[in-house]
């Protein structure tokens, strides 16, 4: 069968083993920063709301980013859904107009989403880092660690019933593993989220971006967003 190109054509039959199949040995305590990494002001952890978590984010002064990007790049979408996807960082667009996944790469989430009967209403959508990093390069370590704080409380104060984590970056950020993208997409993790004291079942998938260079690898994220459609169902 030839890979399909778009979204908007029907889903291939599910994969139910792969699906379903829960991590065996996921270790998913997010990676510690470094002890030479800036400390924020106002800790991450004592947010109590998503407006004094963007508030602690837009005073932070520990990472370059903030001085060439144009915009904080906060969220988009519900904060009241019961999914959470998690993004690398802003793209160019992104950074002009202060929302998460507004390029190309959110015209084809939307399609994504849309395969399986969901809006942007219906689903709450961030990145690990808020900043633009220039020319859109990837993120170094040490900005993840920076900003991981920060994303495990804004996952706290969502607490959302599943999570997304689009690409590897994403992935390896708040899951902690050495495996790349392409052996982990697909499946299921325990995210476990500190002070809810509880494992948020986290799916891994291919990051949108990859999927518009390599369109052949969207028959799997459709099998991931199948995935997630038949965990929706189960619950509702
Ligand atoms: N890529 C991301 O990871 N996040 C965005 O918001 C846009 C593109």
């Amino acid at each position: 069968m030839e890979p399909r190109e778009s979204f908007t054509e029907p889903p291939p039959a599910p994969q139910p083993p792969q699906m379903a199949a829960p991590a065996p040995a996921a270790h998913v305590t997010p990676v510690a920063p470094p002890p030479s990494v800036a400390l924020p002001p106002l800790p991450p952890a004592k947010a109590q709301n998503l407006d004094e978590l963007k508030a602690a984010l837009a005073a932070f002064d520990g990472s370059s980013l903030k001085k060439t990007a144009t915009n904080l790049v906060f969220c988009s979408g519900n904060p009241q859904a019961s999914v959470m996807f998690i993004g690398e960082a802003p793209g160019s667009e992104e950074d002009r107009r202060g929302e998460a996944f507004v390029g190309p790469s959110g015209q084809l989430l939307n399609k994504m989403l849309a395969a399986i009967s969901l809006t942007r209403q219906d689903v709450y959508i961030t990145n690990i880092l808020p900043w633009r990093p220039p020319g859109n390069r990837k993120p170094t370590v040490e900005e993840m660690a920076m900003f991981l704080p920060f994303i495990a409380r804004h996952i706290e104060l969502v607490n959302p019933r599943f999570i997304v984590l689009l690409g590897g970056t994403a992935t390896s950020a708040l899951l902690g593993m050495a495996e790349g993208i392409n052996r982990l997409q697909g499946r299921w993790f325990p995210y476990h989220a500190g002070s809810l004291g509880r494992d948020i079942p986290a799916l891994a998938t291919f990051h949108p971006a990859f999927l518009l260079r390599s369109p052949a690898q969207k028959r799997n994220a459709w099998r991931s967003m199948l995935a997630l459609r038949q965990r929706l169902d189960e619950g509702a």
